[in-house]
């Protein structure tokens, strides 16, 4: 071993891996109180959007508008949304091409690329044209996601029908059949509580590449791109995965001391933020269990009970609690919705999360450009190729 020169750089700092407490910018979209487990919108707390009734279309304009809509603001704005929906036949095309033979999410970033590649304003950087590319994705997201799952099954591309709201349409195109009220409203809570939660990592990723000043579609795949990753909104499969692989109450506590044994962070667990039970699981809780009663999976609702228990009990000092990711999967599960899909449900109201955060930067935009802190040699001699 060479010794080690004197490193030039030296500078005293303090820093936490994963950029954790690094402050990026203010903003007034979203409050996430990890300390008391709730979830603000634009002042608004989730639990109220979620009760009010105005839909996944009412929290979609608070974020991208600014303010919570009247009666005929929503009605337009949810107008104007429906009529959106409808996607290029070149992306259908790409869907029907790829999306059996690959991840949905890998097939959600593809389209989102090509849909800037067929738009002759991409290029066009400012708060109006971004507006306007983020309606349509808000809006196209659900028929892309809905078109995946369907060509993944075998099944024709369903288009939008625009006489329904958002929620109900993205699962009749999902599913093939309109749904009832009850599972209707049920996908609004999940869209409207998946919309926005600060500086998440995809919402990081995609701001991140947005500060470059490129067009808004490159920075959407790199959001979807990170929201793929089982550390961030991937962790909804792997906790239904867990549950079925579980498959028994009575086997949750072999399960649970064998994870520990392995020390394999449990799925739907954990957060960066929450030291609290996490708001959004507290909301899925009991419609988990309502869902998988009503269509006869009742054990893994039970094993996703009993597992919380153990964990809670061994791991809830260290502020680990259920996230977002735990009883979701349970949810979709009984509205017939393949586990690889779980991932894209998130993206369909998130794209409104990362476009409003888009937005609200770019008038300010400076470019992200943090720093690492260089611990490697600065003076080593350079040997030329045929003497090494
Ligand atoms: C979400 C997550 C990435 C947060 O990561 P983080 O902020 O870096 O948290 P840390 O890894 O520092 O966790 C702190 C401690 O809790 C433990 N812990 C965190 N999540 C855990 C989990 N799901 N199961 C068991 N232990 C867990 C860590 O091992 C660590 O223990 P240590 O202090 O003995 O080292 C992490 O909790 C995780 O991987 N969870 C599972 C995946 C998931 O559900 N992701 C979706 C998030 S919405």
């Amino acid at each position: 071993m060479p010794e080690l020169k004197e490193r030039k750089f030296v500078g005293k700092v303090d820093f936490i891996k994963g950029l954790e407490g690094a402050i990026t910018h203010e903003s007034t979209l979203s409050y996430v109180d990890g300390q008391n487990g709730k979830l603000i919108y634009r002042g608004y707390s989730i639990d109220d959007l979620c009760r009010g009734g105005g839909g996944y279309e009412e929290t979609a304009c608070l974020l991208l508008n600014g303010k919570l809509p009247n009666r005929r603001e929503l009605d337009a704005f949810s107008a104007d949304l429906a009529k959106r929906r409808a996607i290029p036949k070149e992306v259908k095309d790409l869907i029907t091409l790829v999306a059996k033979g690959t991840h949905p999410m890998n097939t959600l970033r593809s389209a989102v690329s090509l849909l800037g590649c067929l738009d002759p304003k991409e290029f066009e950087v400012n708060v109006e044209n971004d507006m306007r590319i983020s309606l349509n994705l808000t809006a196209r997201f659900a028929t892309m996601v809905a078109a995946i799952a369907r060509v993944r099954k075998g099944e024709p591309i369903l288009d939008p029908d625009p006489s329904l709201g958002h929620s109900a349409d993205f699962l009749r195109m999902m599913t093939g059949k309109k749904p009832d009220a009850r599972t209707a409203e049920v996908m609004d809570m999940a869209l409207i509580i998946h919309a926005e939660h600060g500086m998440n990592a995809s919402t990081f990723s995609a701001m991140t590449v947005n500060s470059t000043l490129t067009d808004l579609y490159s920075s959407i795949t790199a959001g979807v791109g990170a929201l793929k990753g089982p550390l961030h909104g991937g962790a909804n499969e792997q906790t239904l995965r867990t549950f079925l692989e579980i498959g028994d109450p009575a086997k949750v506590d072999s399960w649970f001391k064998a994870s520990k044994e392995k020390k394999i962070k449990v799925p739907g667990f954990g957060h960066r933020v929450y030291k609290a039970y996490d708001p959004r699981a507290r909301i899925f809780d009991p419609i988990a269990k309502e869902f998988a009663e009503r269509t006869g999976h009742g054990h893994l609702y039970q094993i996703a009970k009993k597992l919380e228990a153990l964990v809670v009990a061994d791991l809830g000092g260290k502020g680990i609690f259920p996230n977002v990711d735990y009883f979701s999967g349970i949810i979709y599960n009984a509205m017939g919705i393949d586990t690889a899909i779980f991932t894209p449900i998130f993206a369909v109201p998130r794209i409104a999360g990362w476009c409003a955060s888009i937005l609200e930067y770019l008038p300010e935009n400076r470019l992200f450009r943090p720093t690492s802190i260089y611990v490697g040699d600065l003076e080593s001699e350079y040997v030329p190729i045929e003497k090494r």
